[in-house]
């Protein structure tokens, strides 16, 4: 799995290794991926660390390579990694555009680009899309981001329909306001009735989903998930609900804010 050195990754790789998978745990930062993999072995799991920044595509064979030489075929991949810069958009340079399309949607896109054909001769695993509920409406200010998300819902969802008839399966999985994170990394509040899971919650419904085969999952339930279709249908109410709950606010704030570190 991607991700796995921080925020809600913890969570996935501890919830895999307690039911007995070897997690394949990749990250950049070679010091906390060790931590929790030293952790995983600690309470008598299986994992190991392969540190390695995944925008960079062109190495990703490579990375495949020495973790099919290591720990032998991949049966679940989930792509977990993102990064999110929160600005007008007009603001952006070419390279956050890059640097959040190649993390959040290419790297997931090429790295099970690898592993499909070997999962398809086994007629076994499942890939799995970390997405969020900024991909089924545009988070204002974090435009990029959104737009990866949502790549990555209708990504998952050809795959899948490609994938029918075998046993190897994709699944999507759409958290909201968690508590852990790139969230949680602002110090600032969710907007107002917006529900904020747990991080284990979080990780839980990710193994829910693989074992049970579901196509899309959203963690904050099914009301949740008939306002969002309902949103689809009239944006503009979409809009007035993120103004009036103080998302729209709260997002601008975060690229003040990320404005105002930058210098
Ligand atoms: N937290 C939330 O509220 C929330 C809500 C909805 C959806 N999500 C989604 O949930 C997933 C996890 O989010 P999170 O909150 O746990 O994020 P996070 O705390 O920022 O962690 C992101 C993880 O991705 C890794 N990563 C980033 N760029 C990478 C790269 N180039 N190569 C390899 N690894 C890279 C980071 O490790 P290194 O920095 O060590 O590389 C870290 O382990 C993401 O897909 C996010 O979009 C989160």
């Amino acid at each position: 799995m991607t991700g796995a050195s921080g925020g809600i990754g913890v969570y996935i790789a501890r919830a895999l290794a307690k039911r007995g998978a070897n997690v394949i745990c990749i990250a950049r930062s070679e010091a906390a991926l060790s931590k929790v993999v030293t952790e995983i072995k600690l309470s008598g799991g299986k994992a190991t660390s392969f540190p390695f920044d995944i925008s960079k595509l062109e190495e990703l064979p490579n990375l495949i390579e020495q973790i099919t030489q290591t720990v032998g075929g991949v049966d679940i991949l989930i792509n977990n990694a993102a990064i999110e810069k929160y600005s007008a958009f007009q603001n952006y340079y070419l390279d956050d555009i890059r640097s959040i399309l190649t993390t959040n949607l290419m790297a997931g896109m090429e790295l099970t680009r690898l592993l499909l054909p070997g999962m398809i001769v086994r007629d076994s695993g499942h890939v799995v899309n970390i997405s969020s509920g900024s991909g089924k409406k545009g988070a204002p200010y974090n435009s990029i981001y959104s737009a990866t998300k949502a790549g990555l819902i209708m990504w998952t969802d050809a795959l899948r329909q490609e994938l029918a008839g075998s046993n190897v399966r994709a699944t999507v999985v759409c958290p909201g306001y968690t508590n852990a994170g790139m969230f949680m990394a602002f110090g600032l509040s969710a907007p107002k009735m917006a529900r904020v899971s747990e991080p284990t919650d979080v990780a839980n419904a990710i193994l829910h989903a693989i074992e049970r085969n579901y196509g899309e999952v959203m963690l904050d339930g099914f009301l949740t998930k008939i306002l969002f279709a309902y949103i689809q249908l009239v944006p503009n109410f979409g809009d007035r609900l993120y103004r009036w709950i103080g998302l729209t606010k709260l997002n601008q704030t975060c690229a003040t804010n990320r404005m105002a570190t930058k210098g």
